[in-house]
């Protein structure tokens, strides 16, 4: 019965009438793999392949849909974001989201932290050193000689416990101890995504703490809005409301200063393509191999708008709104030849997907002059994130 559902559900989405299927959604129990494989290169997740048990933990992969015909799926194996289906201009859904067919890619020794929740700290911490309470911390050293989204065994390596409240949205939670990756504070995690009828993928973010600690939660997913598995993501137009970037070091750690980007290859102030100047001669960009640096978003209060993203060979719009201060624009320029286990046999390349990853300031908790990144037991860390999408005909 359940499998019947889900090749009906199969067929519809390939089909485009996912709009009108009304099928209720759980954890996926089905093999959707040998249904799944369709048009244009894209596969429906096969909920089996995700099926494991990591740390003592059971993995599980989950599916999200809205009355909109949009369809993302989740594994609690590090929060991830394995699949999002959204609709192109000719109303076909297109998965905009690099990632693997089954768990086992996800446990290997990737760098690439597809689709996950990176924490307790987003991005790097210079040498992996800071103190808060008149304390200092030494954290693993996972990239050069800096810390990078939360060391070698960050959130996105993590077991979270789902719920799966209904059919659109999906609550994660993680209890992360006290040193553990070297952190201070027992930190209580919660990640909830939802998807939204107006074609939105919301991402709330929280955490508590029973010691003074440092937070910076941001999803890690890499985009292509061409489609995962696709060459290129140069010639997608990109708008940042930042007038300001934070420049870094050859290590990529913020130097501390705000740089306009007026006159600079960082000016994204109005739509532009990403491509148009990343291999300008460049001191910034040679640092990042391209784009991979922390933009200042235009000051205001609750969730605004960030970025926009469009792809002229789809039609899809991607629309990123963010309460955080700053948003880390990364072009894919570690992206190897060499990551052939994509989706459906795809092989990601150089620049081949870019992400958005909504954010505070890398360093911070070395850096006074940036907003603070520090928890006190007592208050809540909270933050949501949106990706919206639509399309232009
Ligand atoms: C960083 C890049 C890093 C990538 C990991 C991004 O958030 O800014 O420098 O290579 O994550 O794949």
């Amino acid at each position: 019965m359940k499998t019947n559902q889900n090749l009906l559900f199969a067929l519809l989405l390939i089909s485009g009438g996912l709009a009108s299927c009304n099928s209720s959604s759980t954890k996926n129990t089905a093999a959707a793999d040998s249904v799944g494989t369709s048009t244009a290169g894209l596969k429906i997740p096969d909920s089996a392949a995700f099926e494991g048990q990591v740390d003592n933990k059971k993995v599980h992969l989950y599916t999200l849909k809205n009355q909109s015909g949009d369809q993302a799926s989740i594994t609690n194996f590090g929060a991830r974001l394995v699949s999002l289906l959204v609709k192109d201009n000719k109303d076909q859904p297109v998965d905009v989201i690099l990632g693997h067919d089954s768990l086992k890619p996800y446990q290997g020794k990737s760098e690439n932290y597809f689709g996950a929740v990176v924490g307790r700290y987003g991005n790097r911490i210079a040498k992996g050193k800071f103190s808060v309470d008149g304390k200092s911390y030494q954290l693993e050293i996972n990239n050069g000689q800096n810390t990078l989204h939360g060391g070698f065994n960050g959130f996105y390596k993590k077991v979270w416990d789902a719920k799966q409240i209904d059919d659109h949205t999906l609550e994660l939670s993680y209890l992360a101890k006290d040193a553990e990756a070297g952190y201070p504070g027992n930190l209580n995690v919660k990640v909830t995504y939802s998807l939204e009828d107006d074609h939105s993928l919301k991402i709330s973010y929280s955490a508590t703490t029973d010691k003074t600690t440092v937070v910076n939660l941001t999803n890690h997913a890499y985009f292509n809005l061409n489609g995962a598995g696709d060459k290129t993501i140069t010639d997608h137009m990109l708008t940042l409301e930042a007038d300001g970037y934070t420049p870094v070091d050859t290590t990529l750690i913020p130097t501390g200063k705000i740089e306009k980007v007026a006159g600079t290859p960082f000016d994204f102030t109005k739509a532009k393509l990403i491509g148009a100047n990343i291999n300008d001669e460049n001191a910034q960009l040679k640092n990042g191999k391209g784009y991979d640096h922390n933009w200042v978003l235009r000051k205001g209060t609750g969730l605004r708008k960030a970025a926009t993203v469009s792809s002229s060979k789809t039609g899809i719009v991607m629309e990123v709104l963010t309460e955080e201060p700053g948003i880390q624009f990364y072009s894919g320029n570690f992206l190897t030849n060499d990551i052939n286990n994509g989706k459906a046999g795809a092989t990601y390349g150089y620049r081949s997907a870019f992400c958005l990853e909504t954010q505070h300031f890398p360093d911070s908790p070395n850096q006074p002059s940036f907003p603070s990144t520090v928890l006190k037991p007592g208050a809540t860390y909270h933050t949501i994130t949106v990706y919206k999408f639509s399309v232009k005909k």
